[in-house]
């Protein structure tokens, strides 16, 4: 790691990677080079093609920009845009000065990367100045030891006489010399969250956005840039993401040069933000990674960066209870004796929490009323919170409880007391999104009401887990406490507000475990994981769904972070029946749960749901910690086939699942290399359902005998063989057993000692 700084030249690299800008002759900083790492002892200036094109302004559009600006000739996508007291927007951004910062300095009220000790990172904080306005520009890179990535973000210091008007502040611009990338993007909508999509970048303008008050579940806050062809071990490949949870932008443009600028920020269709003299305002921070090995490395990185130095506080590192939820097993509708018999059940099964879903608070039988109302209903919980709480302590069970706290019902007491405190343009009626508004998070009085109100809750019982749910964008976006012209600052305030409530409580309930929620993973992003350290994935609990959304996810995203259940069948969101096997091998993959009603369960089931929970149970560290390697993907080849692996940092354990969708007969042969694995080393493989280790309904069925599978992947295997020729999955003739639709095979491997 080295940031090296000579004759105006800045030169970043880390990891496998380099990133370089220079200042021009007038000192403007222009970009160089992000990707594969170059020797930080030459100088990389006469890269800078400072030419003028026919029809060109000077050569604004011939090279890229560390802090591209309008008006000046640049006609691409800014990445700053302010309207000056005098109504102009020009800026020229020139050097006044850098200086580089041992670890990484916080951003205050917004989430960040962070380093632990100082030696883990380093900063450079440059210096931009516009003479005539007073703009000043800090941009802040840091660069982690080890890693192929860059963190960035703006802030921005109105230091002249009259006020600005920021219209646009991005996080991150990057410029890139061709155009010959793919645009990935996670994609879907509710119950199909982050699919990954690629298409081909083409001349113009393309990428994604979210004007909804939250980053939603139709697209998330990160693009891919990879080479066409790019696989999960080759090509090269960038990811651009956002630390953020609201209104956001991630675009790409390619120019007629053939150069390409992406952007990610605040979405600026909705942004305005007044500085006044003397005023700041800092942005979120992106961040880049670089992969010359393909999705996988990237995906590494990314994942074991946001476990380590984003997520933060008690549950970082801590193994996450294996939790039921009584969401789909009652939804509404459910007693204090039903939980506890519900409850009992799954202590029985080996479950460590119990999470009481919607529907314990004020009149709420239904989705219509209460949401702002958080006072137990005694008639459905008689001894409250705190006798629930006991009951489920006495069991050995942690209590968890979802909350909505950014809502508010018409029908609620607080919607009566406050109505000014719903979200809303005066004299205009405001639309309902499942029944329900949206409290101004924006004001500071509102955020002390909640705190106050989930301090209470958390004080009054032992609770030690909530689900923070959110279940419905922003309409009508306008604060009452605002006035006119700062309406365009409703949006980030909002989200300002919600961060400073999050902290406040996290660092009030230093051990409170968080699951944000959005309808499932409508703001699954890096936004929330500093405060909550795992989120639900997705409100679609089937296994075969889940194939795409946990893969999707896990582009960027670390196991630890993804709430992974298994659900009653036929799955309450599709219809569909996946064996139990298939659902457990699946959940697997993440933070498992269990969402059904284990009173329901059949004895069969029973004793399976009590294998999978021990076998997770006992390798725990590996599915929540490990290193994730997607085999196969549904977005490959006829997406009929996926598979995952999980291996210990030491490489001497390993889980391997395998999913099939549809059954074919007869069919081809089919082998599964492997990766990760220490070729010298020896292994032992053990196909499961094995003795002892993971009882399924199949291997009960089948009386204990192992089919042909099991028994030709049996055995002692060398790491490069499981690499190179890989376990056998199918192609065994006659003899392949048949196993219907949706489904899975699982492998333990264990590296024996002494080899
Ligand atoms: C959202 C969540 C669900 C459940 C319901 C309760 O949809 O995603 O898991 O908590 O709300 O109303």
């Amino acid at each position: 790691m080295q940031i090296s700084c000579r004759d105006g030249e800045f030169h970043l690299s880390s990891g496998g990677m380099s990133y370089i800008f220079a200042l021009d002759g007038r000192g403007a900083p222009r970009h160089i080079h992000f990707g594969a790492a170059l020797s930080p002892d030459s100088s990389y200036r006469h890269l800078l093609r400072l030419v003028e094109r026919p029809f060109s302004i000077g050569s604004m559009e011939s090279a890229g920009w560390e802090c591209p600006t309008i008006g000046r000739g640049d006609f691409r996508i800014p990445a700053l845009e302010i309207e000056a007291a005098d109504g102009s927007g020009v800026l020229d951004l020139l050097y006044a000065g850098h200086r580089v910062i041992e670890g990484k300095p916080p951003i205050p009220g917004l989430p960040a990367t962070y380093a632990e000790t100082e030696d883990e990172a380093l900063t450079l904080e440059l210096c931009l100045r516009d003479a005539v306005s007073g703009l000043e520009l800090y941009i802040n890179y840091s660069i982690f030891e080890g890693t192929s990535l860059l963190v960035r973000s703006s802030r921005v210091c109105n230091r002249g006489r009259g006020a600005l008007s920021l219209n646009s502040a991005m996080s991150a611009v990057l410029e890139l010399p061709d155009p010959d990338y793919e645009l990935g993007t996670l994609s879907g909508a509710w119950a199909r969250e982050r699919h990954f999509v690629r298409r081909r970048l083409a001349p113009g303008l393309q990428g994604i956005s979210s004007r909804r008050g939250a980053s939603g579940h139709q697209h998330n806050p990160f693009l891919l840039l990879s080479r066409p062809g790019a696989t999960e071990t080759e090509g090269e490949c960038i990811g651009v993401s956002l630390v953020y949870s609201g209104c956001f932008t991630a675009e790409v443009e390619v120019h007629s040069h053939g150069t390409c600028r992406a952007r990610i920020g605040i979405d600026p269709a909705d942004f305005r933000w007044q500085l006044g003299p003397g005023q700041e305002f800092a942005t979120p921070e992106a961040v880049l990674v670089y992969s010359a090995r393909g999705l996988g490395e990237l995906s590494e990185t990314y994942n074991s960066f946001y476990r380590s130095n984003l997520a933060l506080g008690y549950w970082r590192d801590r193994h996450r209870p294996v939790l039921f939820n009584s969401w789909e097993a009652a939804y509404f509708d459910f007693t204090e004796n039903d939980l506890v018999g519900m409850a009992e059940g799954a202590a029985a099964l080996g479950a460590e929490l119990f999470v009481l879903d919607d529907g314990w608070f004020g009149l709420r039988d239904d989705d219509s009323s209460s949401l702002g109302d958080w006072a137990c209903n005694l008639s459905k919980l008689p001894g409250g919170l705190a006798g629930l709480a006991r009951a489920l302590g006495g069991l050995g069970l942690g209590f968890g409880l979802w909350v909505e706290p950014e809502m508010v019902s018409q029908k609620s007491q607080l919607f009566e007391a406050h109505p000014d405190w719903v979200i809303g343009v005066p004299g205009r009626p405001r639309s309902e999104g499942r029944n329900q508004l949206v409290l101004d998070l924006s004001r500071p009085e509102v955020v002390d009401h909640l705190y106050g109100v989930f301090h209470g809750i958390l004080s009054s019982a032992s609770i030690s887990y909530l689900k923070w749910d959110m279940n419905r964008h922003i309409s009508e976006a306008y604060s009452a406490a605002l006035p006119p012209g700062r309406q365009g600052e409703f949006f980030h305030r909002y989200m300002l507000g919600l961060y400073a409530l999050l902290g406040r409580l996290v660092e009030a309930f230093p051990e409170l475990l968080i699951e944000s929620c959005s309808g499932g993973g409508g703001r699954f992003d890096p936004g929330l994981l500093p405060f909550a350290s795992q989120a639900w994935t997705s409100d679609d609990s089937d296994a075969i769904e889940r194939l795409s959304i946990q893969a999707g996810t896990s582009l960027v995203y670390p196991l630890s972070s993804m709430g992974a259940h298994v659900s009653a069948v036929p799955n309450h969101q599709l219809g569909r029946s996946a064996s139990l096997d298939t659902r457990g091998a699946v959940a697997f993959f993440g933070v498992l749960g269990y969402e059904l009603d284990p009173r329901k369960l059949s004895e069969e089931d029973r004793r399976g749901v009590a294998a999978q929970i021990a076998f997770y149970k006992e390798h725990r560290q590996l599915f929540q910690f490990g290193r994730f390697l997607r085999l196969r993907s549904t977005w490959e080849g006829d997406g009929n086939e996926a598979a995952w692996m999980v291996v210990s940092e030491d490489r001497r354990e390993a889980v391997v699942a395998s999913f099939r969708i549809l059954g074919r007969p007869n069919p081809a042969s089919l082998r599964l290399g492997l990766r990760g694995l220490d070729p010298g080393l020896l292994y032992r493989v053990s196909p499961l359902p094995a003795e002892g280790s993971l009882s399924s309904a199949a291997l009960i069925a089948g009386a204990g005998s192992p089919d042909v599978v099991q028994r030709e992947n049996a055995g002692l295997r060398r790491g490069d063989e499981l690499e190179v020729i890989g376990l056998l999955l199918s192609g065994e003739g006659a003899f392949d057993p048949p196993a219907g639709d949706f489904s899975s095979r699982l492998f333990l491997l264990e590296a024996v000692f002494g080899h």
